[in-house]
């Protein structure tokens, strides 16, 4: 036997380290959900150990973990036998990659390079794999992928998810035999969030990302608790298959979702290796929109028949690669930790960063949202930390990497006092929706005067979607409170041309369009500061409501206030009526919550089409005389408070329309539209939409993530309306 060199010794070293790492971090992925790395480290240390192996053949091994795929089994669940296994995914992070991997295929296929090849590309979506069998169309049980062959059964579980049919067969029939389908499971983001932010609130450990969550979700051994939490899925390959299939994957795909299975709408379909880069090119900037997380693009021959073909290595099939996304996750380190102060006097503690380059753009800071999660992920200035980007959009802290630290970061003390007014900072209460009072994680400001809240307001009042004063941007702001201009909202209406002036060259804000240089400039920069003030007097009600800044109420919520309001005295009339009735009933005592729930609810019916909450909420706004005054301020500068006659314009009323005096809830994620968009069509064909479901609702448009509106209409008989009934019916 030959004799070791020193290189092959290092080799074998550095081998076996790898291996043991890798099954390390594939414990902590599959098993316990908490990943310690990014994917992308992850990645790494597989490629190191392949480059590794593939250098020196003698220390292969058929365990290696680059030859096996990680398991995510656990104790507690019966064992299904896959009876197809459930193979990985080979992957690529470069279009010259993929080309590569066009080259190989044809090769094997024994094809030109201008030859005919299909390809369909669909979204990796980050969840978890699950295989589904149906027999002769009633689900029969449902499996994660474990190690791929062995999987745990969690078919109680999967029977929670509303997504996953129960019995196939919506627009054709079911299949005879077997037929099992494979797809993931996943958190939608927004849903994850709340969730996660309620782990917070109840003292748990949030989780690292949304896929952790569905990991751990299902593997919960009580489905009461899963059938709570809102996860959905997509279905995009197949097991084992009795009847036959369609010849092409995107038939197969159609025809799976004829079934009634939801397959992601997001696939595409390609002729040629450059359509196929184009896409590849173009979906990462698709990838923020989305309502779930992806990491990377599937990409799969079309053509059924070739599979047997092309076969697959003892890991992945050959027919399908998978492009990664480029990382959004990065280590920084925290500089410092300071807090900022909203209009609602809530105080925000926020980390800086050694500035880094995530996704796109440089990051530099990210909110710490409260005490609570500083203290929860146990966050120290001079931490290094991972930092990802939420909706790969805003920047959030995912963890502190503890093992890197050396003993000189220093826990964060949350001030005690407001660090603009000095005014004392207190635990803010959260109340529920029966009044009843509890300590949240957040600290405000409870200094009504607070020059921080004071900008807060100002700056929201002259927001774009608010009362949009074109110019009036934060810095004018600043100047205005710093320099007692404004002491409240109304005083920006007694700005005189002469104070523009002072601000507009204090500032050194110079007027848009195409003025030629000229001493006159301040003087034209005032004017149209001048001119974006005193248009905002003329804005609708609806704009108006939101720009008050009332807690809760958003533009929707505004929006149908005014629509039920005339006028904003008749609003204030009704919410001082119902001012005192409300504290007497929330400073009773009842006996059940239910009963009180039912007390507010009746009470709080006058102030319909809002939720509870909201109402609340104005009803509080309208009986503190500060509000009042503010009010009588604005208008008494000319501010219109009155429903605007062309705000709610007379309904095109399309005869014989579905919604025709009908009264519709919007709940989930629409695909084709946005909420307000899909309001405006009920709206524009005379229905009406309110915010809960109740026996008066006439249908529930569901779209993906819907959660409890849906559970109330199905309580209830309510008709539901899934997204492409719903175009159906908006003809
Ligand atoms: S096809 C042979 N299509 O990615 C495997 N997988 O990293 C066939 N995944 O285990 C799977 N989106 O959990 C396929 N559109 C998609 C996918 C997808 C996400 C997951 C799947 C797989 C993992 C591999």
């Amino acid at each position: 036997m030959a004799k070791k060199t020193p290189d092959l010794d290092q080799a074998a070293r550095r081998i076996a380290e790898l291996r043991e790492q890798i099954a390390r971090h594939n414990d902590l992925y599959y098993r316990a959900a908490m990943p310690e790395i990014s994917d992308t480290e992850y990645d790494l240390l597989v490629a190191e150990l392949a480059e590794l192996e593939k250098r020196y053949p003698g220390l292969a091994s058929a365990e290696s973990p680059t030859q096996t795929v990680g398991s995510d089994r656990l104790e507690g669940f019966p064992t299904v036998v896959h009876a197809v296994p459930m193979l990985s995914i080979g992957n690529t992070y470069s279009p010259a990659e993929v080309r590569e991997f066009d080259v190989r295929i044809r090769k094997m296929l024994r094809l030109n390079a201008d030859d005919p090849l299909e390809y369909v590309v669909e979204l990796k979506i980050d969840g978890v794999a699950i295989s589904i069998m149906y027999e002769d169309g009633a689900m029969v049980y449902g499996a994660t992928r474990g190690d791929g062959v062995r999987g745990d059964e969690v078919t109680a579980n999967l029977r929670t998810i509303k997504a996953i049919p129960q019995r196939l067969g919506n627009h054709t029939p079911a299949p005879a035999g077997r037929f099992e389908v494979r797809g993931e499971i996943f958190f939608p983001r927004r849903a994850f969030a709340l969730y996660n932010e309620q782990r917070v609130r109840e003292g748990l450990e949030p989780f690292a990302n949304p896929r952790n969550a569905t990991a751990g979700t299902l593997k919960l051994l009580d489905s009461a608790l899963v059938a709570k939490r809102p996860l959905d899925a997509y279905f995009y390959a197949f097991g084992q298959v009795d009847a036959d299939l369609p010849p092409t994957h995107w038939k197969a795909l159609d025809y799976i979702e004829k079934l009634g299975l939801p397959v992601n709408p997001k696939r595409r379909q390609c002729k040629t290796i450059d359509e196929l880069l184009k896409i590849i090119e173009e979906s990462e900037s698709i990838r923020p929109g989305l309502p779930y997380e992806t990491d990377g693009l599937v990409i799969k021959v079309n053509d059924r028949s070739l599979y047997e073909r092309l076969g697959s290595t003892a890991k992945s099939p050959r027919w399908l690669i998978a492009y990664k996304f480029s990382a959004e996750q990065a280590q920084t380190i925290v500089k410092s930790i300071d807090v900022q102060v909203g209009r609602t006097g809530s105080v925000t503690p926020v980390a800086n960063f050694e500035p880094i380059f995530l996704a796109g753009t440089t990051v530099k800071r990210a909110t710490l949202h409260n005490a609570g999660f500083i203290e929860q992920l146990d966050i120290r200035v001079g931490d290094k930390v991972i930092v990802q980007k939420a909706g790969e959009i805003i920047p959030q802290v995912v963890r502190v990497v503890k093992s890197l630290r050396i003993g000189r970061e220093k826990p964060y003390v949350f001030p005690d006092t407001c660090p603009v007014c000095g005014g004392k900072l207190v635990k803010a209460e959260i109340k529920d929706s029966s009044g009843e009072t509890k300590e949240g994680a957040d600290y405000l400001c409870v200094n009504a005067s607070c020059p921080a809240q004071l900008k807060g307001r100002i700056i929201h009042y002259a927001s774009r979607r608010a009362m949009d004063i074109d110019g009036f941007g934060d810095k004018i702001v600043d100047y205005l409170v710093e320099k007692r201009y404004a002491e409240n909202i109304a005083d920006i209406y007694k700005l005189k041309h002469e104070d523009l002036v002072t601000v507009v060259e204090e500032m050194g804000i110079e007027a848009r369009g195409k003025e030629k240089k000229s001493t006159k400039r301040p003087e034209k920069a005032a004017s149209n500061l001048a001119r974006a003030i005193d248009n905002s007097r003329h804005r609708s009600l609806t704009r108006f409501i939101y720009g008050l800044g009332i807690h809760l109420v958003g533009e929707t919520g505004a929006k149908i206030i005014a629509q039920r309001y005339g006028t904003l005295d008749e609003l204030i009339d009704k919410a001082r009526h119902l001012g005192p009735k409300l504290r007497e009933l929330q400073s009773k005592s009842y006996n059940t919550k239910a009963a009180r729930d039912k007390a507010l609810s009746d009470l709080l019916s006058p102030i319909d089409g809002v939720g509870k909450e909201m109402a609340i909420s104005v009803v509080d706004f309208f009986n503190e005389q500060h509000n009042l005054t503010l009010v009588e301020r604005l208008r008494d500068l000319g501010v219109n408070t009155r429903r605007l006659p062309e705000e709610f314009p007379q309904k095109r009323l399309s005869e014989g329309s579905p919604f025709l005096g009908k009264t519709c809830v919007l709940t989930g994620t629409l695909q084709s539209m946005t909420r307000e968009q899909a309001q405006s069509r009920i709206e524009e064909m005379g229905g009406k939409c309110t915010g809960s479901v109740s026996k008066n609702t006439d249908y529930v448009i569901a779209g993906t993530e819907a959660g409890s509106k849906l559970d109330k209409a199905t309580q209830l008989g309510v008709q539901v309306v899934n997204e492409g009934e719903f175009l159906k019916m908006l003809g």
